[in-house]
């Protein structure tokens, strides 16, 4: 019987997607005879049954294209914004599945995206993951669609900051994203040679940054670029942040999670401008002049690297062959040289982050690179 497939690409864009739905696509299709129904918009298309049939035509030159074809949200299932209220809206994707007489449902994203799928799974939706992330935080996956890419343009502008700090004597403090992992800070700013990294695993003293710059500045070294990752605390700021992270746990048991909300959300509003903050604090710590740089939505856009082509069309199509076998409820995994399948439910809710004796960060102290601590 010919299996129908439905494909969605949700939670942030990333350099990549696109080679993943051609190497899902044409597998499927082509390889397996398979046919394959695009959602629009993530979540939000399955539930609007909003579609497009894919297929040669369309799968066609899109290897080399970022963003994706399909478009995406962060919408979520059981949490849909519908009219100003959020409602559980399973039921209606669970029914567009059936609508199409679908046989799997592949879901290509983050962490947001498997939690969301592994609810569909749990409704009795048939659901294969790919995992992609610029962030790198994707739990049981060695290496995630985007990563590469993003690493790319922010080594890129990390080495483009040099020339104008170095001119013009500034500390530069380029903000890298990451979300609450500092990988891809950590892995540029160590490529891109900076003098300083900050990432959310390691809380830093700016007395420590200040020292460390003052000691280059000594050194006839009058410039330093600090790659700070958007997670990034200070030691006092994260001890408030795990502060009302447990107490938000707590909250959450006793049902009156609503007030310690409110305080998460004015933390995380505050904690947008550190970086700004930052800056301020080294100009007025060490007396050299500061400039910031948020490299942004920048680092999720464009072509998408060689090896993130590779891999997109490596995950893409090892889908279609776990499809082929209804090998359900699993995530394909980028394991060492191979593809893997990962079950849901080892992975949902757990994170990929930068643990403190990974050999990345060994070797940027070992290069002296300051690490805020
Ligand atoms: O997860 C990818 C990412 O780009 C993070 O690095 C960043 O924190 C977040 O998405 C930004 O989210 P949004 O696209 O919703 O602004």
């Amino acid at each position: 019987m010919t299996k129908l497939v439905g494909v969605l690409t949700a939670g942030g864009d990333t350099p990549g997607l696109n080679a993943a739905l051609r190497g899902l696509g044409k597998a499927a299709i082509e390889g397996y005879g398979m046919q394959i129904i695009g959602f629009y918009e993530g979540y939000r298309g399955l539930m609007q049954n909003r579609t497009i049939r894919l297929d040669g035509s369309n799968l066609s030159g899109i290897l080399t294209r970022g963003g994706t074809i399909l478009g995406t949200s962060r919408d979520k299932p059981n949490n849909m914004p519908m009219g100003g209220q959020f409602l559980d809206m399973t039921d209606t994707m669970l029914e567009n599945y059936n609508r199409h007489h679908l046989d799997v449902l592949v879901c290509i994203g983050g962490g947001g995206t498997h939690k969301s799928a592994a609810k569909l799974m749990k409704k009795g939706i048939n659901v294969v993951t790919i995992p992609k992330t610029i962030d790198n935080d994707l739990f049981g996956t060695d290496h995630s669609i985007g990563f590469d890419t993003a690493l790319g343009i922010a080594t890129d502008a990390i080495d483009r900051l040099h020339s104008t700090a170095h001119s013009h004597h500034r500390i530069i403090v380029v903000e890298i994203m990451g979300h609450n992992t500092g990988w891809l800070a950590l892995g540029s700013g160590i490529a891109g040679g900076a003098d300083v990294i900050l990432i959310p695993e390691i809380p830093y003293k700016a007395n420590a940054i200040a020292d460390a710059i003052l000691a280059r500045s000594r050194g006839g070294k009058r410039f330093s670029i600090v790659a700070v990752s958007e997670g990034a605390m200070n030691r006092g700021d994260h001890e408030e942040y795990i502060k009302i992270t447990k107490e938000l746990a707590e909250a959450k048991k006793s049902g009156e999670k609503e007030k310690i909300d409110a305080r998460m959300l004015a933390f995380r509003q505050d904690h947008a401008t550190s970086t700004i903050r930052l800056a301020q604090e080294l100009e007025r710590l060490t007396g050299l002049e500061s400039r910031v740089t948020i490299l942004g939505y920048v680092q999720r856009g464009g072509t998408p690297s060689a090896y993130d082509r590779l891999l997109a069309t490596r995950l893409g199509t090892a889908a279609a062959d776990m499809i082929n076998q209804e090998k359900y409820g699993i995530m394909v995994a980028a394991r060492g040289e191979g593809i893997e399948p990962v079950e849901l439910s080892e992975i949902v809710g757990k994170r990929n982050i930068v643990p403190l004796d990974h050999p990345w960060i060994q070797s940027a102290r070992h290069v002296g690179t300051n690490l805020g601590d």
